[in-house]
């Protein structure tokens, strides 16, 4: 499925702020959700509608309105940050939390918050994180939403480095990525290079 890296002007604008260190913590959370708004609009390009009459203030008309359930679902922590952004287009979403963290020395994702409940109740879920480094949190979020019965699922985030994405793509090819941008590669520590630092400990001022 297709990586979408944003070419707007103003998600350029947004994400050279948000990578700035002097960027205060603040301002990184309107940032983030600044461009999760924009990103939106990206990621939605390919919603199902259904005909809806209108009856204007001069006619009867027709119109549209979405035929999907959309379920955002935020990674803890930081996905957090990108729910208020997605939920000024998309006001209904439900709202799913996955809580992973990803071990330190082994960079794999430890599941410690989960409460779907066991029938589906949306169609298509986009998953909020703003890192994609080594993917292992977002293939663990697909698996998760895939066994609960969803069929269609996107992923958002800011950055990606290009082993994230791969990963993602390799295990779950019908997951279509929407990112701001692409990043060079992974230090050591799976932080993306050049990046933007750790998107959780900005946004909550603990790093
Ligand atoms: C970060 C980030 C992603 C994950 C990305 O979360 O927000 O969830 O790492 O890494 P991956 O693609 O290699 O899995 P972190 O574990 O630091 O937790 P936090 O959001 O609570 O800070």
């Amino acid at each position: 499925m297709s990586v979408h890296a944003s070419t707007h002007p103003l998600v350029a604008h947004k994400l050279t702020l948000l990578r700035d260190h002097t960027t205060d913590h603040r301002t990184f959370r309107e940032l983030t959700k600044e461009i999760a708004t924009l990103l939106t609009y990206e990621a939605t390009q390919d919603l199902q509608l259904r005909p809806r009459p209108v009856q204007t203030p001069l006619a009867r008309t027709n119109g549209a309105e979405l035929k999907e359930n959309v379920g955002l679902v935020p990674i803890l922590r930081a996905g957090l940050g990108m729910v208020d952004g997605v939920w000024e287009l998309l006001p209904s979403a439900e709202v799913w939390h996955i809580g992973l963290y990803r071990d330190e020395k082994t960079l794999k994702p430890v599941e410690y918050y989960n409460k779907l409940p066991i029938e589906p109740t949306v169609s298509v879920c986009i998953i909020l994180d703003p890192m994609l480094a080594t993917g292992g949190s977002a293939v663990a979020t697909v698996d998760i939403l895939k066994n609960w019965g969803v069929r269609k699922i996107k992923f958002m985030g800011i950055l990606g480095a290009p082993e994230g994405i791969q990963f993602l793509q390799e295990r779950h090819p019908d997951v279509a990525i929407y990112l701001a941008a692409i990043d060079e590669r992974l230090n050591e520590r799976g932080l993306i290079l050049p990046g933007l630092g750790d998107a959780g400990d900005r946004q909550f001022g603990t790093g």
